[in-house]
């Protein structure tokens, strides 16, 4: 089943931990197509520390959602962990996704009634990990940001920056090979915002976790050792290829049409989500096997409306899942 990333790649080049090639996504909206991303091509290295930059509704979240595997491309190859998506079942999607990604987002998306320790625990319940190795690695991730001494306080009695380092401790619970951060300091003030991007960069150079950051903050993006640059959904710079920064790739036949109506679970992110699924990454199902959800989840009206967003988890993640991932049908 698992594919290579490129077949024929040249001996002792680098497998990239995620490769996108030609990669569209295009919105049905009311009747009218939004094409959000025209054919990007990239990769990310194992290790990157990449800031992605451009104006607002330039594609950077679509993108960001693609490689993350929380969204499919309406064209295009994307090949994730060295698996093609364009190949795999839903609740495959989710176990990649589980495996390979971690999430942080802006507004934190954490369960806000629910003890930090949990909150960092909850992908590994589905990663089947015993209870009480799921407290002692969330634990230990907790330590790692800081948090050792808050292991029991739910997020909502914590600062903006406690709870965003809450979301790092639970993005990087399962060691994935790569981070996904959706303008992480974009609700912190600078001075809490900067320790952020301080433990983002240590947690990069310490463990190798490949880190991709959106920012609007000129300076924060100058930090990064590589710079990838939106406009109109087209890469127009990057920084690891100056000179072929400004040219398309060449199309790829990919037997379907570039651009065309999002495949069944690729529908478009539900009109006030501003973001895509929830972080923790579900693999569908495997909940009920090895342990309890916190009570937050198991009553998912209990939730507001935006502490998890999801419907494309949703769709990917089985019948599990869903119930994590969809809580009062985040619409
Ligand atoms: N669910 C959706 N349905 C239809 N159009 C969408 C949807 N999500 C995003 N778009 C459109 O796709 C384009 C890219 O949006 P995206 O959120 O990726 O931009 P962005 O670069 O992240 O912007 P910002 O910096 O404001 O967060 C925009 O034109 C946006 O209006
Ligand atoms: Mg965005």
């Amino acid at each position: 089943m698992t594919e290579p990333a490129v077949a024929d790649r040249p001996a002792g080049e680098r497998v990239p931990a995620i490769e996108a090639v030609d990669v569209s996504r295009t919105y049905q909206l009311d009747g009218v197509s939004v094409e959000a991303l025209r054919g990007v091509s990239l990769t990310v290295q194992p290790g990157d520390y990449v800031a992605l930059v451009g104006p607002s509704g330039s594609g950077k979240s679509t993108l960001m959602h693609l490689l993350g595997g929380l969204d499919r491309p309406t064209g295009g190859r994307l090949v994730i962990g060295g698996r093609d998506v364009n190949a795999l079942a839903p609740p495959e999607m989710a176990t990649l996704r589980n495996e390979t990604i971690g999430f942080v987002f802006q507004a934190f998306h954490l369960l806000p009634r629910t003890s930090a320790v949990e909150n960092v625990a909850l992908p590994l319940v589905y990663r089947g990990v015993s209870a009480r190795q799921r407290r002692e690695r969330a634990a230990a991730m907790l330590g790692r940001v800081g948090l050792g001494h808050r292991l029991d306080h739910r997020p909502n009695q914590m600062s903006g920056g406690e709870q965003q380092r809450v979301a790092i401790a639970r993005a990087l619970v399962t060691e994935p090979t790569v981070l996904l951060a959706d303008e992480p300091t974009g609700n912190l003030d600078s001075v809490t915002g900067a320790a952020v991007l301080e433990l983002l960069e240590q947690l990069n150079a310490e463990s190798g976790v490949a880190l991709v950051m959106v920012t609007h903050d000129q300076e924060v993006a100058a930090r990064a050792h590589r710079r990838i640059t939106m406009r109109d959904g087209v890469v127009v710079a990057d920084s690891a290829h100056p000179r072929s920064a400004h040219d398309r790739p060449p199309s790829v036949d990919h037997g379907r049409p570039a651009t065309l109506v999002p495949a069944p679970s690729a529908e478009p992110r539900s009109a006030s989500g501003s973001g895509p699924g929830h972080p923790s990454g579900g693999s569908g199902g495997a909940a009920g096997a090895t342990g309890r959800l916190p009570r937050e989840v198991e009553r998912p009206e209990a939730l507001p409306r935006d502490a998890v967003p999801g419907d494309a988890v949703a769709r990917e993640g089985g019948a599990g899942a869903r119930e994590v991932e969809r809580p009062g049908g985040a619409a």
